[in-house]
């Protein structure tokens, strides 16, 4: 497949930065491991990957921003463009050998969302999306899962970290939800979990307090691929507000329905 220019610094960036983590998903006793609050993970693989980001991205486009999970924000001296990059998003499954997790970029123009690419070099899957120009895994075009009934849906969630977020708000999400679908998954990786949706692997997703990084690639794919998203109440500022849930346009409208009034 041909990408555009733009799409191939980021697929080049991603696929560096993950050839270096399937390196270090080998040698997980090496990594040193540190704690920024109880139970969130960040080690040597999530800084190492961030720096190779920066280093090809900024290379390849000077001036424009960057804003990343582990190094913060980065000013350019063009302010109209910033990367959004997850080096990897998914530490907790990374370091437990859990072959569920991705680099994540998305590129802002003024704010919106323009091109995406997520890539989880465990299984070498590769998704990529830029406006208007659709969504693809591994160079075929992705459409959201068609289904009209959610006892026939496998949804996804997150669930918050100890200490962080309302884990009885969690709680009472999961137990509205319970018998009104086919199946829960929590896979452990916000970028995945939209990516799958995306392809149609599972029907829906919603997750509270993410962070744009988690998001902004995930947003352009699910869109590109036909699915709605929105934050839970259904307003269009889930990158705003990290609150997100996403489907095609019945699911969705469902699980807003379900959600919204409880948060
Ligand atoms: C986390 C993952 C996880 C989600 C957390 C995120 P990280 O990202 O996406 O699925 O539930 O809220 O923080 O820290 O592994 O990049
Ligand atoms: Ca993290
Ligand atoms: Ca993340
Ligand atoms: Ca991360």
């Amino acid at each position: 497949m041909l990408y555009s220019a733009l799409i191939n610094v980021m697929v080049k960036a991603a696929r560096r930065a993950g050839r270096n983590l399937k390196r270090d998903l080998g040698e997980i006793e090496h990594l040193q491991v540190s704690l920024k609050g109880p139970a969130n993970f960040v080690s040597k693989a999530d800084k190492r990957a961030e720096e190779m980001l920066y280093e090809d991205l900024a290379k390849a486009r000077p001036g424009y921003g960057f804003i990343g999970e582990e190094g913060g924000t980065r000013e350019g001296a063009d302010k109209t463009h910033a990367w959004i990059v997850d080096p990897l998003d998914g530490t907790t499954n990374f370091l437990h050998g859990i072959p569920q997790f991705a680099i994540s970029i998305g590129l802002a123009r003024e704010g919106t969302v323009i091109a995406g690419v997520i890539y989880n070099p465990a299984n070498d899957e590769l998704y990529i999306a830029e406006r208007g120009k659709g969504a693809f895994l591994n160079d075929q075009r992705l459409r959201v899962a068609g289904r009209r009934r959610l006892d026939e849906c496998v949804v996804a969630c997150g669930l918050p970290h100890i200490g962080r977020g309302d884990h009885q708000l969690a709680l009472k999400e999961m137990a509205a939800l319970q018998n009104k679908v086919a199946g829960f998954r929590r896979f452990g990786a916000a970028s995945l979990d939209l990516a799958f949706v995306a392809a149609g692997r599972i029907d829906g997703y919603w997750e509270r307090n993410l962070s744009p990084w988690d998001i902004a690639a995930g947003q352009i794919m699910v869109r590109e691929a036909g699915g709605t998203i929105s934050d839970i109440g259904g307003r269009d500022d889930a990158l705003k507000t990290g609150h997100v849930v996403c489907g095609n346009e019945f699911v969705h409208g469902e699980l807003v329905k379900i959600l919204g009034p409880l948060g």
